[in-house]
């Protein structure tokens, strides 16, 4: 594994003259973010050595590299999705990339379906923990304790200094956000009214089709993880309304103001 990751970076390191500092994964029409990177070096993923490439609508499938606020950023401007029929450990083949580049902070983002119904489409909240209800692990398989434990902890996937550190940044720009825990859903179909249900009673706010693989290989790479979801919509059976992605995509353009400024706040104080 470690000599296809070393030939990814190797690529990635002959293009740029930066030392990214903080990965951040822009979700699903929340990429424009990448636009805002000075003099950016953007690689294709279809160019990089042993990457995969992403086709969903709202994304694009490329690294934005440069500086972001003050800050050396690589911006995964795109993701993989398991619904796409990638295997999890190929979803996450970048994030091991990413350590092997010596980046130890990163910041997923995603559109999310609300399950709390104190929730709104259009709120951000900060994802506190998660669960993975796919039934896979990114890191089955063989392990190489160079790059992690066989057992790595998750009691503390998402970093809880890091959690203050948006609720303050928020605080400071008069942005409303909620906080809860992502349940992750393989889709690509949205979920019944009964599912979401369910997602409840065990504790999930939200529920989304991304992020948790990225998160288990990051936590187990040894890297310190924010993450914030987009309400997009309230999930199936909360509102009794066909979901679809144009909405989704919709309200993430109605929240990407407040989206960005947070981000933005966030990558000059993390
Ligand atoms: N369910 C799953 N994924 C999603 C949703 C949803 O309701 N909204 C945005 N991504």
């Amino acid at each position: 594994m470690l000599s296809l990751v070393q030939e990814s970076v190797n690529y990635i390191n002959s293009k740029i003259n930066c030392k990214p500092e903080i990965v951040l994964i822009l979700g699903s029409g929340l990429g424009d973010l990448a636009d805002e990177v000075e003099n950016p070096t953007i690689i294709s993923y279809k160019d990089i050595p042993n990457f995969k490439s992403s086709n969903v609508e709202g994304h694009k499938s490329q690294l934005v590299i440069g500086k972001f606020y003050g800050k050396n950023v690589l911006i995964m401007q795109g993701r993989f999705h398991y619904y796409e029929g990638y295997s999890q450990a190929e979803i996450t083949y970048p994030i091991r990339v990413f350590k092997e580049m010596e980046i130890d902070k990163i910041l997923v983002t995603n559109a999310a379906g609300g399950c709390n119904k104190d929730f709104k489409p259009g709120d951000l909240m900060i994802i506190k923990d998660h669960i993975n209800f796919s039934g896979r692990n990114p890191l089955i398989g063989p392990n190489d304790e160079k790059e992690g434990p066989r057992f790595p902890d998750m009691s503390e996937a998402y970093s809880k200094k890091g959690i203050e550190l948006i609720k303050k940044c928020a605080e400071e720009l008069n942005i409303v956000i909620k906080e809860g825990v992502y349940m992750f859903f393989s889709g690509p179909s949205y979920e019944t009214p009964s599912e979401i249900k369910m997602a409840s009673i065990l504790g999930a706010d939200a529920v989304g089709m991304s992020t948790v693989p990225e998160v288990i290989v990051s936590k187990y790479c040894g890297m310190e993880v924010f993450g914030i979801s987009c309400i997009t919509n309230m999930a199936a059976g909360i509102t009794y309304k066909p979901l679809n992605h144009k909405e989704v995509i919709e309200t993430t353009k109605v929240a990407k103001e407040k989206f960005s400024g947070l981000v933005r706040m966030l990558v000059t104080k993390i």
